[in-house]
């Protein structure tokens, strides 16, 4: 299982509603994506999830919602407008921007070596606040929800009187200028970020930073995640942001390959240090930034020690929408639903070797170019009763489209891919947008579509479940519809539900049938809530 590139996972987000690229009509605004009908249930079941898991089922975290807009000095004292910085190259000729780090002395666009030297520069967004814009009234748009947690933390001491070691949770929008927006919603300039700032006595730090690190991976893999495309990775100390001492990266095998999921960091008491008046009070361990506006000591009364303390914070730091991504590439699958039969596979593997051998021959096509195609056109037809759906993909490559035979190839392929495939995303349903759907055998049957409607409002209300009532194609049609968005059970009414079947035994029963298996069992409709709880549970 698990989306094998990037295309199949945008293709099917824009398709089916879940992700469109933002303000498209006016030509888009790069960096920027919307969450459409399924996207947003998605997100919200992630971060739901999260929430449950970090804030309401454990005794050590309480939950805040800070403001995006923060006083600047906010940015000043936790370093961000001297260190948030990227260091950006221009190319001379076609005069694109660039990473430095991330360009070997080319232009990746144009080739040249005509570039200029690294310039600093900031990530974060700025913004006017108020109708004067001078010199003054501006800050920037937060690039991290931390910080609206640190300058709380007094607030919400007094407000619990909670006992070091404790939590504080937020979920909400960060902004960062990327200089190269890319890979879907990997990197993108407006997301959402889910961060923990746990506070621990000094000393205690390192072990809860461990925990935190195991506890993390546990929960990727409640949601969904596989162990084995999960990988910790632990930062080398010229990796290190400013304020960590420690960071422990969460890698995920993305289609693009293996990258940071989230972020655990070893904060030590650098931001409350930061943020604190009377710095030189306090006994600090990190190099804080000096403060001259704070009006406030950000320490702990330790009543065991009998002294203030500035507590160390563990960070465990995720981004919402790189984990809608690792969620839907883990439960993408393209399945064979029944196998086709030997003539019509024997006919696609001609149209595909015919293909490749135009390929071979082009003059149009550059030899990587062609490379890449041979490639991945022998590992499909090395194995093509299972790969015959990446046909698709390997006609959406670069070149592809300048080849003749693509055609046929596409011709051959994708009846074959409708009606002997199917595209089944595996969601845990914790976070799948919909939960159930309800069909009618027939939709010119006035009962049975009556009773249908009723099932779904009644699973809707008592069972808190998200259903959805279909009448729109043919049963198998409709199945397949489903299977593609993560469903994991559709529920058919038919004649036997009305007492109109030829088994009277089944009044009241309906057909459930489950994503992953396919299998079908009747259930008495009295019985639906329960049986689907256990069974999602
Ligand atoms: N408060 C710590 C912090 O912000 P980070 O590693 O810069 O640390 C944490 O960001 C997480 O936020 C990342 O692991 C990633 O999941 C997400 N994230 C960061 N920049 C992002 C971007 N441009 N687009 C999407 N997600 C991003």
């Amino acid at each position: 299982m698990s989306a094998q590139t990037m295309e199949q996972l945008v293709s099917l987000c824009k398709r089916r509603g879940f992700i469109f690229p933002g303000s498209a009509i006016y030509g888009g605004l790069q960096g920027t994506y919307d969450y459409g009908p399924l996207g947003v249930e998605l997100k919200n079941n992630l971060k739901l999830a999260w929430w449950r898991a970090n804030v309401w089922e454990r005794e050590d975290m309480e939950g805040i919602d800070a403001a995006i807009l923060m006083n600047k000095l906010t940015w000043r004292y936790s370093g961000h407008e001297e260190t948030f910085v990227d260091p950006m190259v221009d190319c001379r000729s076609c005069k694109l921007r660039w990473r430095a780090d991330q360009i070997t002395g080319k232009c990746p666009n144009c080739g040249s070596t005509e570039l200029t030297e690294p310039r600093p520069f900031n990530l974060m967004f700025k913004t006017a606040v108020g109708p004067v814009p001078d010199a003054e009234s501006f800050t920037y748009l937060r690039p991290e929800t931390a910080q609206g947690i640190f300058v709380n933390f007094k607030h919400v001491l007094d407000s619990t009187a909670r006992k070091l070691p404790f939590g504080i949770a937020q979920i909400g929008k960060a902004f960062r200028n990327e200089i190269t927006p890319r890979n879907f919603i990997f990197r993108v300039r407006e997301f959402e970020q889910m961060e923990i700032e746990f506070f621990v006595k000094p000393g205690e730090d390192e072990a809860w930073h461990t925990k935190w690190v195991e506890d993390r991976i546990a929960w990727w893999q409640s949601v969904g995640l596989s162990r084995g495309n999960l990988e910790p990775y632990h930062q080398k100390p010229e990796e290190l942001a400013h304020y960590a001492k420690a960071t422990v990266d969460l890698l995920y095998r993305f289609p693009h390959g293996l990258e940071e999921l989230e972020g655990i960091a070893n904060r030590t008491d650098f931001d409350l240090g930061s943020h604190s008046k009377d710095q030189g009070a306090l006994g600090l361990t990190a190099k804080a930034n000096p403060n001259a506006h704070s009006t406030e000591r950000l320490t702990y009364y330790d009543p065991d020690a009998k002294q203030h303390v500035v507590p160390f914070v563990i960070e465990p730091s995720a981004g919402v929408d790189r984990g809608v991504l690792a969620i839907l590439s883990e439960g993408y699958a393209e399945e064979q639903v029944k196998p086709p039969p030997p003539e019509r596979l024997a006919a696609v593997s001609d149209a595909l070797g015919a293909f490749l051998k135009s390929v071979a021959k082009s003059e149009k096509l550059k030899a990587e170019t062609k490379d890449a195609l041979r490639v991945e056109g022998e590992r499909i037809g090395g194995a093509l009763a299972e790969q015959l759906p990446m046909v698709t993909a390997l006609l959406a490559m670069p070149g592809a489209d300048t080849i003749e035979l693509a055609k046929k190839l596409r011709g051959q392929a994708e009846p074959v891919v409708d009606e002997f495939y199917r595209t089944v995303l595996h969601l845990k349903p914790a976070v799948a947008p919909i939960k159930v759907a309800v069909f009618p055998l027939k939709k010119n049957q006035p009962e049975i579509v009556a009773t249908a409607k009723r099932i779904r409002k009644q699973l809707q209300a008592s069972a808190a479940m998200r259903t959805v009532y279909d009448d729109t194609a043919a049963i198998g049609k409709l199945y397949r519809r489903q299977d593609e968005i993560g469903t994991p059970f559709c529920i058919t009414v038919d004649f036997d539900t009305i007492g109109q079947g030829k088994d009277a035994a089944q009044k009241d029963t309906v057909t459930v049938r489950d994503r992953d298996s396919m299998a079908q069992e009747r259930v008495a409709v009295g019985e639906l809530e329960s049986y689907l709880r256990e069974r999602m549970r």
